[in-house]
């Protein structure tokens, strides 16, 4: 009787324990991927062919939902750094995670929740849009009933629909471009990866796509994407990091980058009378005021002076006065807002192209 007592004890009370084991596993699972960053990589080394060291202790992460501009000129590590988080690459050294998931160790798992549009738009030229969206929704695992409406969908966003039956060569480069940024979002993905989204594409296609990825961070997708373009950082980015030679040299909301290095405005000034010896730092100097940077003309001509200004308008007739009593011609003067771009000159002494 005190056995059966047990066994019926042990049945009843431990088995549930079990299930809901199993279930509390799943759940916490669910839970680790969902409160994970959506990229996390840490000490990130690439060298190609034993020779170019593309990336240098690379560490940053990115949010759920966050639209990230990973900025740098060219040959920084930009599309090096994407190629290992999508697993193209593996990494010289360190670890890269996405959702949670290492991604040396779980590719699959990493691959269904990215969509990647690479650098060099690879799309077989002889197939359709049609036909191409298609593939990419068999190869992703699309439900079948829901392939061609997604396809429809998707060739409708990119503004393809009426050139959707012809072949991918016929197409211009922001057609391309724009086909390329669709098919990342065709199947499920979470996490949005677009290197250099607008690369020789049309002022027209430009918008389409920009708005495209506008609307992505609506649904609340992630999206990182590399650029060389500070305007399309300045216009679609929560959040940039800034690359140079591999490594990471800023990060922060544009505002931040901009109150870090610049300050409130800029004052820009066309001098002539300059001594081709004074540099930014002397003119700083004689204002009293951070002179970011001083042109130099080959041919000797006026001058162009970027200084740093926290008050304004206030600034600028100061600014004009001692000038004027250096000796010196003003022979233009502006007050702006800094831009990402005075950011990067800031920072590496550099512009990047505009
Ligand atoms: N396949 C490759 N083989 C050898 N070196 C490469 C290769 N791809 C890129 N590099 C080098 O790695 C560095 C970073 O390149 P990349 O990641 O393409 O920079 P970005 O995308 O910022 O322009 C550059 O010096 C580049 O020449
Ligand atoms: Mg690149």
């Amino acid at each position: 009787m005190r056995r059966v007592t047990t066994v019926r004890y042990e049945s009843l009370a431990v088995t549930p324990v079990v299930t809901r084991i199993s279930y509390l596993h799943d759940y916490m699972y669910q839970l680790v991927v969902s409160l994970a960053s959506m990229i996390e990589i840490s000490d990130l080394s690439h060298i190609y062919s034993g020779k170019t060291k593309a990336l240098d202790k690379l560490s940053f992460s990115v949010e759920r939902g966050e639209v990230v501009g990973l900025l740098g000129p060219n040959g920084a590590g930009k599309s090096t750094a994407v190629k290992l988080i999508t697993g193209i690459l593996h990494p010289t050294s360190g670890s890269i995670k996405v959702a949670g998931f290492e991604v040396a160790e779980n590719l699959a798992e990493v691959r269904k929740r990215i969509g990647f549009m690479p650098q060099e738009t690879s799309l077989y030229q002889d197939l359709t849009a049609h036909e191409a969206l298609e593939y990419h929704a068999d190869l992703y695992g699309v439900p079948k009933d829901e392939v061609s409406e997604r396809v429809a969908n998707m060739l409708d966003l990119a503004g393809l629909t009426h050139r959707k039956n012809d072949r991918i060569k016929t197409y211009s480069g922001g057609m391309k471009r724009r086909l390329a940024l669709v098919r990342t979002i065709l199947h499920d993905s979470e996490l949005l990866i677009l290197d250099e989204m607008s690369l020789g594409v049309d002022v027209h296609s430009r918008n389409l796509i920009w708005n495209q990825v506008r609307r992505m961070r609506e649904e609340g997708l992630t999206v990182l994407f590399c650029t060389n373009y500070m305007d399309e950082a300045e216009a679609l980015a929560d959040r940039v990091i800034v690359i140079d030679n591999g490594k990471l040299v800023a990060e922060g909301t544009p505002d931040e980058l901009k109150q870090e290095y610049v300050g409130n405005y800029l004052i820009e000034v066309l001098l002539e009378g300059l001594d081709p010896e004074n540099d930014a730092s002397w003119l700083g100097g004689q204002l009293g005021m951070k002179t970011e940077k001083l042109s130099k003309p080959l041919d000797g001509g006026p001058r162009t002076a970027w200084i740093k200004s926290q008050a304004g308008h206030a600034d600028l007739p100061l600014v004009i006065e001692k000038l004027t009593e250096l000796g010196l011609k003003v022979k233009q003067a502006a007050l702006r807002e800094p831009s990402l771009g005075d950011v990067f000159l800031a920072i590496t002494g550099s512009k990047l192209r505009d």
